[in-house]
């Protein structure tokens, strides 16, 4: 039998000497006297003109505001670099560890500060002001960070969009933010593989500009050395450019309600939404998540192997760490790379203490077997974390037993892109813990299950997860459209924040995340609304119908199950499936790729035409036994065909 609890252990106590005493008390006071605790924790970063006002928030519907710390001002950039340089300018601030073993490079604080310097002095030769959107679409190399960094700078709003994304995602996000620069690299490299970032990059433009949002500058950064197409008088490559700037720039004084930057997620209906977030409350929140979740300690080896084209790479390898003068770990490469080993041999390689990853990556490396862990030494790990879906007990106990060696805690973080930061977990040395639970809420954070009619439900229970106040780091707005915000998140349960997830709450108060109860399926971590997989399968000349759902995978956690009807007279064969997922590639990219094609002749609809998801859910879940009611169904047979025709999972 698996524990179902883990104790603390004696040598996971907090270097800080947080303790579960200590937490509960904290914890306590965060929601007795939010001004209190958020007006002491704001003074971990430095502030230009100290704030007055703290929290001034409100989820009334109609009137949804959300300011922390507004009198206030600051500069980000100069809070996760220009402090530390006095104690820490020869510290390495980020150890890159590039895709071949061979390639690694360390950067202090004192460089970091040049590059920022430099990147920021280019943005504002080729006109960035303060407000100005730029978008990165980068590979994981630490120009990423310098110019994320470069951009809090100097006061304008950074959008990464992430490497894999497809030239039309990338120019539909140049539209959304508006943004006219665009900061990317010849070419990324991944498991040994090149990823023609210019070459999307410029066609991107080019649809971008046709949609009449023209971008006048792309900074390019040189990677593999590649050949690419050079636009003379647009394009500027960075290692010439930043020879002919200072290493030295001012940073732009910004109010604590600035936007520092718009990150697009995919939410259940509709395009990706840009998610908005500020300077003071997000930097607050995720330098203190960083140091009390993971008990970050001076001069330790942090590594999230996340990418920075996600939230998680934003607040928690380069915003949060950073901000804690850390030594942050940015890894170009993949867990299998050359081989299964590879995690682990960075491990050893650069010491690493903490190390945060991702359940998909824990099952896949679990699947490969024990031996590739266990002929690495592993010594330096002290903790270990899991983000971005659920984590299987299994996986879980996996990753503490063979990874860990039973010395490290695990902790299961749970936050959204919206959220900022980590906002269910355990404190590492604070919390006992719970395979397969995310545990109990970080400071100041107000959970709360209902169920779908809204009835609050207390104890022991299984619901809808909604948050019913704010905490400093949760998203402001989606850039350009307030009321899709209010609507998205306060429409549901009035006066509350839902998450979208559900949830189980056990005897103990501890936290079981269950998954998305919206149309948003979680592929490998990664957020895919099945509504843009299905309008890119309609906009297919072949198709005139598809609806798509998720299935369980026993590696990806979920996968993509698309039912698909055809033109009238047109042949389901191999060929077309073949090429109906390669046309989800192309339009949104490799990560929205179709698991599943199902040929379906007609979908379940109801009388009014409404396609029943629950039951195209249950088939794809091999679940066909528990439809319930198909009664209210316009043409029941449409049933028996999609259970004859499903397609195998495996
Ligand atoms: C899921 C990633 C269970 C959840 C930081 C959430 C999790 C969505 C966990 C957000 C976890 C994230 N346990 N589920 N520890 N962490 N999720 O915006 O469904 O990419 O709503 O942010 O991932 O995904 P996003």
């Amino acid at each position: 039998m698996e524990p179902t609890v883990v104790d603390i252990k004696d040598e996971w106590k907090q270097g800080a000497g947080l303790d579960e005493a200590g937490y509960a008390a904290w914890y306590a006071q965060s929601l007795q006297d939010p001004d209190g605790f958020w007006g002491e924790q704001g003074k971990r970063i430095d502030w230009i003109k100290p704030y007055t006002r703290v929290k001034n928030t409100s989820f009334e519907p109609g009137n949804i505001s959300i300011k922390w710390y507004e009198d206030g001002t600051l500069n980000v950039s100069a809070n996760c670099i220009d402090r530390h340089l006095e104690k820490r300018g020869n510290q390495t601030a980020i150890i890159w560890e590039g895709d071949d073993p061979a390639d690694s490079r360390a950067i202090t604080y004192r460089e970091l500060y040049e590059e920022v310097c430099r990147m920021a002095n280019l943005l504002k030769e080729r006109g960035v002001k303060r407000g100005d959107r730029v978008t990165l679409y980068m590979p994981m190399i630490p120009e990423a960070a310098f110019a994320m960094l470069a951009c809090s700078r100097v006061g304008a709003i950074h959008s990464v969009v992430f490497g894999g994304f497809s030239p039309d995602a990338l120019a539909g996000r140049l539209e959304g933010a508006a943004s006219s620069v665009l900061i990317t690299a010849d070419e990324g490299l991944r498991g040994g593989r090149k990823i023609p970032l210019k070459k999307n990059a410029d066609r991107a433009v080019e649809i971008a500009g046709k949609a009449g949002q023209a971008v006048d500058t792309v900074i390019v950064v040189r990677r593999t050395g590649g050949d690419i197409n050079v636009v003379e008088g647009r394009d500027v490559w960075w290692h010439e450019a930043r020879l002919t700037v200072a290493a030295e720039c001012p940073p732009e004084e910004m109010s604590a309600e600035d936007p520092l930057f718009i990150l697009y997620t995919s939410g259940s209906t509709g395009k990706p939404k840009g998610v908005l977030h500020t300077t003071g409350g997000y930097l607050v929140y995720v330098s203190l998540t960083h140091q009390y979740v993971f008990d970050y300690r001076d001069g330790e080896v942090y590594w999230c192997s996340a990418d920075v084209g996600w939230v998680t790479g934003h607040s928690y390898i380069v915003y949060g760490p950073l901000a804690n003068g850390g030594t942050t770990l940015m890894f170009e490469g993949v867990p299998n790379y050359p081989d299964t080993s590879r995690f682990w041999q960075v491990v050893d390689k650069h010491k690493v203490s903490i190390f945060y990853t991702a359940p998909t990556a824990i099952r896949a490396l679990m699947g490969a077997g024990d031996e590739p862990v266990l002929k690495t030494s592993r010594k330096s790990l002290r903790v270990l974390g899991s983000v971005g879906e659920p984590i299987n007990p299994e996986a879980w106990n996996w990753y503490y037993r063979v990874v860990g060696q039973e010395r490290c805690p695990v902790v299961d973080t749970w936050w959204q892109t919206e959220t900022g930061g980590i906002l269910i977990s355990p404190l590492v040395g604070a919390t006992k813990l719970k395979p397969g639970s995310a545990t109990l809420p970080f400071f100041g954070v107000v959970p709360q299950l209902v169920d779908n009619e809204g009835k609050v439900l207390e104890g022991a229970a299984d619901g809808n997860l909604c948050l019913t106040d704010s905490w400093p780091s949760q998203m402001r707005t989606i850039f350009g459209d307030h009321d899709r915000f209010e609507q998205t998140y306060f429409s549901t349960y009035p006066g509350k924040y839902f998450t979208g997830d559900g949830c189980r709450r056990d005897e103990d108060g501890y936290y079981w995340i269950t998954g998305r109860v919206d149309d948003v399926i979680n592929v490998s971590g990664h957020r895919m609304g099945t509504a843009e997989v299905e309008s890119s399968l309609v906009a297919h000349p072949l198709v005139s119908e598809a609806a798509v759902v998720g299935y369980p995978h026993d590696i990806k956690g979920q996968g993509i199950y698309c039912y698909v009807t055809l033109m009238e007279g047109v042949e389901p064969t191999d060929e077309l499936r073949k090429e109906l997922v390669q046309h989800v590639r192309n339009d949104i990219g490799a990560i929205a790729s179709p698991d599943k094609i199902q040929f379906s002749p007609g979908l379940p609809k109801t009388r009014s035409g409404k396609i029943m998801r629950r039951i195209l859910r249950k088939i794809a879940e091999d679940d066909f036994g528990a439809l319930g009611d198909t009664s209210t169904l316009a043409d029941p047979g449409v049933v028996d065909d999609l259970i004859g025709n499903r397609q195998n999972r495996k």
